[in-house]
């Protein structure tokens, strides 16, 4: 009978219970203290975050009894009036279904009177960007000669839809995010009231679900109280979240570290067709690649993931695919690329394209790598005259396949009907045709060299028309 949802149960009552938020909550208390309040406010900031609950402790704080009191009561007629949404003096107004002229017309109508029996008559809009140009119009007219004993408080999600004109009117207050600590904390404090069991694992997977809105963070707690009981457990949690399941984040590792990209376009897919936001999936994503490298670094992962053995298992196999430097690598790449997705105006194929290229990830080699080598290249073209130059540098490159399968050893690199190296040279130049050998066989030295030969041939098509093999 009594059952109130937990975001309506633990609606701050004062200033003092509000999380977060303080620089606004300290500027209203003084404002109050002071006797500034100002005539018209706008609170400003994404859903959940306390703009409400502001402005209705803000309307309690003038009109509680022994106010106005930068700590109101809660318990004379007024505050309570307030608290139980039915005083005549504070009228909430949803922007979005009373947006016409003539709303707002019956509205300033409504404010030319004195309040009935409070001290002041206090006028929330929500989502007062909902307006129409025409009832800002009408709007403004009150704001210029604002009634006296009214205080205006206009609430909204989207600050930069408010015209201008409306705004230079108000005190405007942006409420920020509130933080993961924060709602941690927040969730803690409501689960040990309710007698509910999460763990702290559980705690910070609603916590990063919620995204810094303390109203999502509960609603998800009732979601799943609703789902579980009083105990509940992080695979239950997972489901109410939407969690991405465990076989689709190793299926994507599984493509990239496999070097498979042909199978990230049917997963992405499988990641829309389940109703997952890519955003979200992406977070999820790069916190898998970590959990690989933190399994293939330390000796008791468990100590550090809160996941059970056989997830821990999972990992560890999964991540004898590649080298800790190599998970180090991905994990860096998919890092910077969080910002770039979350901006992309087509995140679905920003995530394609940045997956397959992760699968193609392996075969680039570190820059130190292609430096030396480049090195080795030069030392061999400074070779004193008379040496033969390295066949490879000037000549096509087989493909990598036939290259790395070719293990004819160094004399194979001359083909059949050239001139083999004189067997004065002796051992020393076998030696360094191998290394050069070695060197070529690396995709990037070999991309490099596809450039290198393309100038070269540019400037001297005459000379180097080369018969190809
Ligand atoms: N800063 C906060 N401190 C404590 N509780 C909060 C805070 N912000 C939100 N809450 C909780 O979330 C519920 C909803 O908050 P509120 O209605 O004030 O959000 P809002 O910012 O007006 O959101 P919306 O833009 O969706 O209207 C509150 O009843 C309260 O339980
Ligand atoms: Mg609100
Ligand atoms: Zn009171």
């Amino acid at each position: 009978m009594n059952y109130l949802i937990y975001a309506r149960k633990y609606r701050p009552k004062t200033f003092e219970e509000m999380i977060g938020q303080k620089p606004i909550v300290q500027t209203l208390q003084n404002a109050i203290k002071n006797n500034r309040v100002a005539q018209a406010y706008i609170f400003s900031g994404m859903r959940g975050v306390g703009k409400t609950t502001a402005a209705r402790i803000l309307a309690k704080a003038l009109n509680c009894q022994s106010g106005p009191t930068a700590t109101p009561c809660n318990k004379c007629e007024f505050c309570k009036e307030i608290n139980e949404d039915r005083s005549v003096d504070v009228l909430e107004i949803d922007g979005a279904s009373n947006r016409g002229i003539d709303e707002v017309r019956s509205l300033r109508e409504g404010v030319k009177y004195r309040p009935l029996h409070s001290r002041y008559k206090v006028i929330i809009i929500d989502e007062v960007h909902m307006l129409t140009r025409e009832a800002f119009n009408a709007l403004l007219k009150t704001l210029e000669e604002p009634p006296p004993h009214t205080v205006f408080i206009f609430a909204t999600t989207e600050f930069h839809k408010v015209p201008a004109t409306i705004v230079s009117r108000c005190q405007h207050f942006e409420f920020k995010k509130i933080s993961q600590k924060d709602i941690i904390n927040h969730l803690a404090y409501i689960t040990q009231k309710e007698n509910i069991k999460v763990s702290s694992y559980g705690l910070d997977l609603i916590a990063e679900a919620a995204d810094g809105s303390l109203r999502d963070a509960q609603s998800l707690l009732d979601k799943a109280v609703a789902f579980s009981g009083e105990i509940i457990s992080d695979e239950d949690l997972k489901e109410v979240l939407g969690t991405i399941s465990k076989e689709i984040l190793f299926a994507f590792s599984g493509a990239v570290l496999g070097q498979k990209p042909e199978e990230i376009f049917p997963l992405v897919e499988k990641v829309i067709e389940l109703g997952y936001d890519l955003r979200f999936f992406y977070k999820e994503l790069i916190q898998h690649f970590r959990n690989l490298l933190l399994v293939k670094s330390i000796k008791k992962p468990q100590d550090l993931l809160p996941l059970n053995e056989e997830d821990i298992n999972d990992l560890m196999k999964e991540a004898e695919h590649a080298s800790q430097e190599e998970l180090l690598r991905y994990l860096v790449v998919l890092q910077q690329g969080e910002q770039e997705l979350k901006f992309s105006s087509h995140p679905r194929i920003y995530l394609e394209v940045f997956l397959v290229k992760l699968c193609h990830f392996k075969k680039i080699t570190d820059l130190k790598d292609i430096m030396r080598d480049l090195e080795e290249i030069k030392k061999e073209m400074k070779a004193p005259a008379g040496k033969p130059f390295p066949r490879n540098i000037l000549n096509d490159t087989p493909p990598i396949e036939n290259r790395t399968q070719d293990k004819k050893g160094p004399e194979s690199v001359t083909p059949e009907g050239e001139e083999k190296l004189s067997p004065g040279i002796g051992e020393e130049k076998g030696k360094r045709e191998r290394e050069i050998e070695m060197a070529m066989k690396d995709p990037s030295v070999q991309s490099f060299m596809n450039i290198f030969k393309a100038r070269v041939l540019s400037i001297k098509p005459v000379e180097r028309t080369e018969k190809k093999e």
